[in-house]
C-alpha cells in the first residue's frame, strides 16, 4: 500500500515536471536575453575583454542615434558572378542591436541571381520577399529538401542552422528583407568553407567526400583564388 502511493506520487511529480517543461521551455535556442534595457556595443574597443557579444557603451553616453540606422538604404549593385548583393543590419554595422537577439538583412537579386547554399549556425531566418519571385529552399538534417517559389508579400522560414539558398527565378530584379533571431547570425557558405578556407582543407579529404579526382578538387579550389 505504502509502496503504491509512493509510486503514484512519483508518477504525478514526473507528469508535473513534464507539463511545466512544456509550458516553460528553456530559452536557449537563440541569443541569450539581455540583463539590462540596452547594451549599445563598442565593437572595436581596443584591449576589451571578450564576452558573449560586445561590451556596452556607458549608458550615460547612449543617444537616440545609437538606436537608428540607415544601413539598409544602401543602393546595392549586383554585378559579381552570382548576381546578388546584401546589406546587413547586424550588431557589427548597427551596434545598438547588441544583446537584443535580432538583425535584418536586405538582399537584391538580378535575374538568375543566386545567394548560394549556406547556413546560419546561430539563427533562424525569416525571408520576406518584397519584389519579384525567389525560389527558396533548404535541406533538413534527414536529407529532405523543402522549397517554394516565394512572391512579393510572401514569407518562407528557414529553420536554424540548415543549409539553404535563394535564387531569382523571375525575369526581373527581385528583393527580400530577411529577419534573424540573432544579433549576428553567422554565415557559413558551403562552397567557400570547403574549397576556399585558409589554410586549405586537404585535397584528399574533398576528393573522397565528393567522389571525384583530386584534379577536380584543384579546379574548383582555383575559383576561390
Ligand atoms: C541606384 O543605382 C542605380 C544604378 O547605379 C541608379 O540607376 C538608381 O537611380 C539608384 N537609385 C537610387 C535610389 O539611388
Ligand atoms: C554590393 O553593393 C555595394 C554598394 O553598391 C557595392 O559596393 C558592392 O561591390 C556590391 N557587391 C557585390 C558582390 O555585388
Amino acid at each position: 500500500m505504502k509502496m503504491s502511493s509512493h509510486h503514484y506520487l512519483s508518477q504525478s511529480l514526473l507528469l508535473l515536471l513534464l507539463h511545466s517543461s512544456l509550458l516553460f521551455p528553456p530559452t536557449a535556442a537563440y541569443d541569450p536575453e539581455p540583463n539590462q534595457d540596452f547594451c549599445v556595443a563598442i565593437p572595436d574597443s581596443p584591449n576589451s575583454i571578450s564576452i558573449n557579444g560586445f561590451p556596452c557603451k556607458p549608458s550615460s553616453s547612449v543617444t537616440s542615434d545609437d538606436f537608428f540606422s540607415t544601413i539598409l538604404s544602401i543602393n546595392l549593385t549586383t554585378n559579381d558572378r552570382f548576381g546578388a548583393n546584401a546589406s546587413f543590419a547586424d550588431v557589427l554595422s548597427f551596434p545598438g542591436l547588441n544583446t537584443l537577439g535580432i538583425s535584418l538583412v536586405r538582399v537584391v537579386f538580378a535575374p538568375a541571381g543566386l545567394v548560394q547554399p549556406h547556413t546560419h549556425p546561430c539563427a533562424t531566418e525569416l525571408v520576406f520577399v518584397t519584389e519579384g519571385q525567389l525560389l527558396v529552399g533548404f535541406v533538413a538534417t534527414d536529407g529532405r529538401y523543402f522549397s517554394k517559389v516565394v512572391g512579393a508579400g510572401e514569407l518562407f522560414v528557414i529553420p536554424m542552422g540548415l543549409m539553404h539558398f535563394q535564387y531569382n527565378v523571375g525575369e526581373v530584379t527581385a528583393a527580400a528583407t530577411v529577419a534573424f533571431n540573432s544579433q549576428l547570425p553567422g554565415t557559413v557558405i558551403a562552397a567557400r568553407s570547403l574549397f576556399g578556407s585558409k589554410p586549405a582543407v586537404p585535397d584528399v579529404v574533398l576528393s573522397e567526400a565528393f567522389g571525384v579526382e583530386e584534379e577536380v578538387v584543384k579546379q574548383i579550389r582555383a575559383k576561390f583564388g
